[in-house]
């Protein structure tokens, strides 16, 4: 039997406990989680108790460690490039950064031009990207790159803590400050954040629909409450609608759908933290409908199995120019739609 390849986790909050510990459960035949580091030190040894393993509160003391292979960065946001660069830089095996890769197109760049010196490969927890549902529907979409003129991203899903919840007893959570929602920046802030931390996960697949985005443009945008943002764009020359509400509902939704006159994409996600089953992907035409998947491992088994293949060299490793761009596009549509939320404001207080 082959080796397994120990991984160490930088933060250790509801995505390491309720998304990737119960991935490594299923993993056991190509991983073993080895150390768990956070800042928090109570967290740090907690969740390593649970896991069985080493922990640490210094991101030295995770790169140090020679029993870690792969690095899974799934810290917040702002510390996702540092890591990344660090985890290279020890000549780790392997780097899974947590979505979003950076917080700006240059970080992102430089994240890939350290890959490529370094020879470790960087890959990117964005899950619906890996979703052997998708996958499939890419490889049989045919022209519909080209000829789709309409895409609609809607998300619909209760808290986040719902799930996690009902994936493990998560010790330790940030709770949310309260906001004022009348405040136009506060409002511009939250559809900023959710485009870099939701709608994130479908733009590296809308972008594969478009021919280019250099004509991007945020036709108007506005916060959903309890947390959303609806949001209506052109880009390469297709009408874009992204929709996404975090409410109290019990039944949740995430769909892509891609319309040309002569054929109709629609997938259906798994919600985030579900380990049920991959997508199913429907592609219409007038004469047939042809469904992909359910398939037994969804996207974040997917990803984990990627980057082990991506390890033994079976699988070529991720396209970082594709990663930078894809990186670019979401900080573009985050900016943009930010800005729409003001002029928004701004129209509506003329009126
Ligand atoms: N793929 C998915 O489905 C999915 C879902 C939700 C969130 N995420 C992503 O996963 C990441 C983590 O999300 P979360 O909800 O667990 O975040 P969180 O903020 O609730 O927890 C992060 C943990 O990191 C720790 N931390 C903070 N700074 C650190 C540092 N410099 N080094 C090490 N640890 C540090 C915190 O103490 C905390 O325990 C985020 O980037 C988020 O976008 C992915």
């Amino acid at each position: 039997m082959q080796s397994t390849l120990g991984v160490g986790f930088l933060g250790a909050g509801p995505v390491t406990q309720a998304i990737h510990l119960p991935a490594m459960a299923r993993l056991t035949d190509h991983f073993t989680v080895r150390h768990v580091n956070d800042v928090d030190a109570a967290v740090a040894q907690g969740v390593a108790g649970n896991a069985g393993t080493a922990y640490s509160t210094s991101l030295e003391a995770l790169l140090d460690d020679p029993r870690v292979d792969v690095v899974a960065i799934c810290s917040p946001h702002a510390y996702h490039a540092e890591q990344a660069i660090a985890a290279c830089r020890a000549g780790k095996k392997a780097v899974l950064c947590e979505k979003p890769l950076a917080m700006s197109a240059a970080e992102a760049a430089l994240i890939a031009t350290v890959s490529a010196e370094t020879g470790v490969p960087v890959l990117v927890g964005a899950m619906h990207t890996f979703d052997p549902g998708w996958r499939a529907a890419v490889a049989s979409w045919g022209d519909l790159p080209a000829t789709s003129h309409t895409i609609r991203s809607s998300v619909v899903l209760p808290p986040n803590a719902r799930f996690e919840d009902l994936a493990t007893e998560v010790i330790s959570r940030a709770a949310f400050p309260a906001v004022d929602v009348s405040d136009v920046e506060v409002r511009a802030s939250m559809v900023h954040a959710g485009v870099m931390g939701l709608a994130v996960h479908d733009l590296p697949l809308i972008r594969s629909l478009l021919p280019r985005y250099d004509d991007l443009r945020v036709l108007c945008a506005d916060l959903l409450t309890p947390f959303g943002y609806r949001i209506l764009m052109v880009a390469g020359g297709k009408v874009i609608e992204l929709h996404a509400v975090m409410s109290q509902t019990w039944q949740p939704s995430w769909v892509l759908e891609a319309y040309a006159d002569d054929q109709v994409l629609h997938t259906e996600f798994t919600p985030s933290y579900v380990h049920a089953g991959s997508a199913v992907s429907t592609l219409t035409t007038a004469g047939s409908a042809r469904v992909f998947g359910p398939s037994r491992a969804n996207g974040y088994e997917a990803e984990w199995l990627e980057l082990a293949a991506v390890v033994r060299g079976e699988v070529a490793p991720p396209d970082l120019d594709g990663l930078v761009d894809d990186l670019q596009f979401t900080v573009a549509v985050a900016d943009a739609a930010a800005d729409a939320v003001r002029t928004l404001a701004k129209t509506e207080a003329a009126a």
